[in-house]
């Protein structure tokens, strides 16, 4: 049977790893990975890895060659970094990968984007594809991948672009926000921010890489130059699900409250020294004590419409499925 051909894109990331597993399972479709972690990269359950940094001049027409589609997952996706790293891996390297995947006859670009765009220190519930965005993104990650989901919406007419927004992934492998909240969490030091009553909208990763196969399966005609929001749909109490998680990996939970105003002052003392001092990435940034205070919860109509997305995994179940995980690490961490 023919096999239509896709390119992954940061497939030795959390979110890429998650879709090359998927599409293996689903089938269909023969699967080029790529990233730039070349020992990862070939332990991919996928048809073929090829290492290549996507901002270097010439990489991306290689990579895209004879590809029908392209999912782009590649990002530095972090609260905290330098303003030329994020330009360079948001923006450079998806400039690149356009010009390429225009220039190779690639039928359709599914460009994962971010609901970071629509971050204020505000709560925010029910957000749909249109609701406003602030005047100024609330840091350096969502800025640059605005930037980035614009220069790829402004190449429809001539890629099928789908843009997907997953909010907060959470699974096995992740590498970003979980690990963070571990970090934290590990000295039994970790207080409630604000009045502890925010909601969130958590997305396992595996119902956001089913999003991904369905942007790349859809018909054009529903889904061409349209953006998307996705979730697991099922908005909790953020510190309800954080300690969740927590409690399932063994670790000690939140207790005691201190209020927003207090965590942001001292964030910023923090993102100081960080960046004049240390040169580390702070326990935590003023980005990441709004994630922690802040309402935001989505809109998934519109993918559930027109992408037919239904997700798949249920909140409790992915929460339980990763602590589980976290234990056992620690566990073995113990033993050696
Ligand atoms: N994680 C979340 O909660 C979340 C939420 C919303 C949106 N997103 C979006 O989802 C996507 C995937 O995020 P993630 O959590 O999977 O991030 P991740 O685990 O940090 O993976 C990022 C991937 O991008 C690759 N990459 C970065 N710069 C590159 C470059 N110059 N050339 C080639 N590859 C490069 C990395 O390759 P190497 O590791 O091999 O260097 C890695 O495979 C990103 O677009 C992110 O903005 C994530």
């Amino acid at each position: 049977m023919h096999r239509r051909k896709v390119l992954v894109t940061g497939a030795t990331g959390f979110l890429g790893g998650a879709v090359c597993a998927d599409l293996r399972a689903a089938g269909g479709w023969e699967v080029t990975a790529t990233g730039r972690n070349a020992a990862k990269g070939t332990r991919l359950p996928t048809d073929r890895f090829v290492p290549a940094d996507l901002a270097e001049p010439g990489a991306a027409a290689e990579l895209t060659r004879g590809q029908d589609a392209v999912i782009h997952c590649a990002a530095l996706a972090s609260p905290w970094g330098r303003p030329a790293e994020f330009e360079r891996a948001n923006i450079t390297a998806t400039a690149a990968l356009l010009d390429a995947a225009v220039g190779a006859g690639v039928r359709r670009f599914v460009h994962i984007s971010t609901p970071s765009i629509y971050g204020e220190h505000v709560h925010r519930e029910n957000l749909t594809e249109t609701s406003p965005l602030p005047t100024r993104p609330i840091n350096e990650y969502a800025r640059t991948k605005l930037a980035a989901e614009r220069l790829v919406l402004a190449a429809r007419g001539r890629l099928e672009i789908v843009v997907l927004r997953p909010h907060a992934l959470i699974g096995v492998d992740d590498t970003t926000l979980l690990p963070r909240l571990v970090r934290a969490a590990g000295d039994g030091k970790l207080r409630v921010i604000g009045d502890g009553r925010a909601r969130t909208d958590l997305t396992c990763v595996e119902n956001a890489a089913l999003a991904c196969r369905l942007a790349l399966e859809a018909d054009a005609g529903r889904v061409a130059g349209e953006a998307f929001n996705i979730t697991n749909g099922e908005p909790t109490r953020l510190w309800d699900s954080l300690a969740q998680f927590l409690e399932a990996a063994g670790l000690p939970t939140p207790h005691g409250r201190v209020p927003f105003a207090l965590v942001w002052a001292g964030a910023a003392l923090t993102e100081t020294w960080s960046r004049f001092v240390s040169g580390k990435e702070p326990v935590l940034t003023r980005y990441g004590a709004g994630v922690l205070a802040f309402s935001q919860t989505f809109d998934i109509g519109k993918a559930r419409r027109l992408l037919d997305y239904q997700p798949t995994l249920p909140l409790a179940e992915g929460l339980a499925r990763v602590g589980h995980s976290w234990r056992e690490r620690r566990k073995e961490t113990d033993r050696s």
